[in-house]
């Protein structure tokens, strides 16, 4: 932790919360309880993020895709999420932590819904870490939605073809109020992106560790930092232009 230089930090930074299943198998448990234990990984990762400094946490929960899993594990996944909700907005809200959910949120449970729709709510006014959950997410699904909001744009006359920039599909995105993530993890060793923020991690700097999600800690986001900072980030430029702050 005293290595890591608090000027450099990135100011968004995304994970993909993997190896649950494979965590639980290990233990001769099944897949749920593995979902059960990654609740806390989660709970420390927050805490951590919001003692670094982090402004922008993106924890992918549940993907599109993660529909078509065995029923029981879906219900259970729901479960989990608003108990997990419940249980713990007070203290995130204690502790100025604003809460967003990006994904196709029409597709949960009513109660699920509610209890998101609370959070966010109860926790709007805040003003520290934005602790973004991807939920019913997937990438595609989002482009596919920003693009229909342009084309209506276009159809109602607000905009001409010619208008159409980096900017408008960025801000026509389910993250058009945070920066993009400068740094994406990947826990339990899958090196993909899994249809995760496709648009917006174009320059990020990938971190794919072999650890489990529920074995995560703050020692392994302080790893994954360290590592970042180590990286030259070079945008296209040479690395000569990069030192000479010619950019
Ligand atoms: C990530 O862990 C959590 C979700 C996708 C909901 P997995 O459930 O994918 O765990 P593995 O990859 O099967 O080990
Ligand atoms: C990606 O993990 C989605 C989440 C972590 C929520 P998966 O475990 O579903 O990804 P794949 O299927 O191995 O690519
Ligand atoms: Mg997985």
């Amino acid at each position: 932790m005293e290595n890591l230089d608090l000027n450099r930090l990135p100011k968004h930074v995304a994970i993909i919360m993997d190896g649950n299943g494979r965590w639980a198998k290990e233990q001769g448990e099944d897949r749920l309880f593995g979902h059960y234990h990654g609740v806390a990984s989660v709970r420390k990762v927050v805490e951590a993020a919001t003692e670094i400094g982090i402004k922008y946490l993106t924890l992918y929960a549940f993907s599109t895709e993660n529909w078509d899993r065995p029923a029981q594990e879906v219900t259970g996944l729901m479960t989990l999420f608003v108990d997990t909700i419940a249980k713990e907005v007070p203290d995130l809200h204690k502790n100025n932590i604003k809460l967003h959910f990006i994904g196709n949120l029409s597709m949960l449970p009513d109660e699920a819904k509610k209890a998101l729709e609370d959070a966010t709510q109860q926790t709007a006014q805040n003003t520290g870490l934005s602790l973004i959950i991807a939920l019913s997410y997937s990438s595609r699904w989002e482009l596919v939605e920003a693009t229909k909001k342009i084309a209506e744009k276009v159809k109602n006359g607000e905009m001409s073809v010619d208008q159409i920039t980096e900017t408008t599909l960025s801000e026509s995105l389910a993250t058009s109020a945070f920066p993009d993530p400068e740094l994406m993890i990947r826990t339990s060793g899958e090196c993909r992106i899994s249809n995760f923020l496709l648009f917006q991690l174009a320059y990020a700097e990938l971190y794919f560790t072999d650890t489990r999600w529920p074995d995560f800690r703050k020692a392994d986001l302080v790893k994954a930092l360290l590592d970042y900072q180590s990286r030259e980030r070079r945008f296209g430029k040479t690395s000569a232009q990069v030192q000479t702050n010619d950019i």
